[in-house]
């Protein structure tokens, strides 16, 4: 049996999430602030030599599903030329991509010839002035043309990522139900979570999945999908009456630490064994030093050796960590 990343509590650990880049051309509330983002210095961001040596490595310790995220991960420099070289690390059998969607209609066709297969495209609202509130951008035609373009290049249905926020989602979640409804998308509500840059955060923001599929399931009745040993956050359903998917992701109403298989690669070379931690350890430092292979591979065992529990946004103890969203890689 070769290698596998076991943590002290017996998660297998076979996920790994790259962000290649903290930089985005979006500004969602929910992530980044309106104004002033810092961002991390150019020659502190790993080159894409040094992410294929760590997902290399990482493959070599059982790492086989890897997710490119950023930031946006489109807007680095010669993207489709990473995604080229991670596609022949061996022993990757799945990569994907998360992706705002905005540059997608141009590099669509890029990135499957570079042999990306996946992409999960984040769209929260499909109203245009609510678009231009959450994401402080007018882009929500760029982003649906966006979405067409990838039906043709990536596996069916597209997982379209939805933040639920209570004031913004709600009074939408007919609307993405009629598009799951109608188009080749799989929607997938994520409860917000606190890792927002301004800090706004609070409880009551969180309009939960259990609301959000019994509100669709008033209009048109959803039924739970069985997935056998599935590691995958979300909880599926399907439309009662034909085809359809709905997905949730309930972080923050009913956590999943307990099955978590991830880690992830921040833009600046840090490793995290959760969204939430408080620590990480810094891998390009040392790999810039002249470390060996094997020398990283340990760091990488110890890491997730620390991994985390699970979050405790539901603890009265719960600290924010500081990086936002986009300088973790959702
Ligand atoms: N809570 C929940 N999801 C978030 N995302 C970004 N910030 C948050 C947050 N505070 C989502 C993005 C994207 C994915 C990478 O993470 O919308 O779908
Ligand atoms: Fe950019 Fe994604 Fe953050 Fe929005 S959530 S600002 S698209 S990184």
């Amino acid at each position: 049996m070769s290698y596998q990343l076991i943590d002290s509590y017996g998660r297998t650990i076979n996920n790994l999430r790259v962000s290649v880049t903290d930089q985005c051309n979006f500004r969602c509330i929910y992530c980044m602030p309106a104004e002033g983002m810092v961002f991390v210095p150019r020659e502190e961001i790993l080159t894409f030599e040094e992410i294929t040596r760590l997902v290399h490595i990482a493959s070599g310790l059982g790492i086989s599903k890897i997710r490119l995220t950023g930031g946006e991960p489109t807007v680095r420099k010669d993207f489709p030329l990473l995604v080229r070289m991670l596609a022949g690390v061996p022993g990757i059998r799945d990569m994907a991509m998360t992706t705002n969607g905005f540059l997608l209609k141009k590099m669509a066709r890029d990135l499957r010839e570079a042999g990306l297969k996946r992409v999960n495209v984040s769209l929260d609202t499909l109203n245009p002035e609510t678009f231009k509130q959450l994401t402080r951008r007018d882009y929500l035609s760029q982003v649906l043309e966006g979405l067409e373009e990838a039906e043709h290049y990536f596996r069916l249905p597209i997982k379209v990522n939805a933040v639920a926020i209570r004031g913004y989602t709600d009074d939408e979640l007919l609307d993405f139900a009629l598009l799951a409804r109608t188009k080749p998308y799989q929607i997938r509500f994520i409860e917000y979570m606190p890792l927002d840059a301004d800090h706004r955060w609070s409880r009551d923001q969180v309009l939960t999945g259990r609301e959000i599929i019994e509100r669709i399931n008033a209009v048109w009745p959803l039924e739970p999908v069985r997935r056998n040993g599935s590691r995958e956050p979300a909880d599926l359903f399907r439309f009662v009456d034909g085809t359809g998917e709905i997905g949730l992701i309930a972080s923050v109403s009913e956590p999943f630490c307990g099955s978590c298989n991830r880690i992830r690669l921040t833009a600046d070379g840090k490793l995290r064994t959760c969204l939430f931690s408080l620590w990480e350890t810094d891998l390009k430092t040392p790999m810039r030093m002249g470390v060996t292979d094997d020398d990283l591979a340990e760091m990488i065992i110890s890491a997730v050796a620390r991994k985390e529990p699970g979050h405790l946004i539901n603890d009265p103890s719960f600290v924010q960590p500081e990086r936002t969203m986009s300088a973790i890689g959702g």
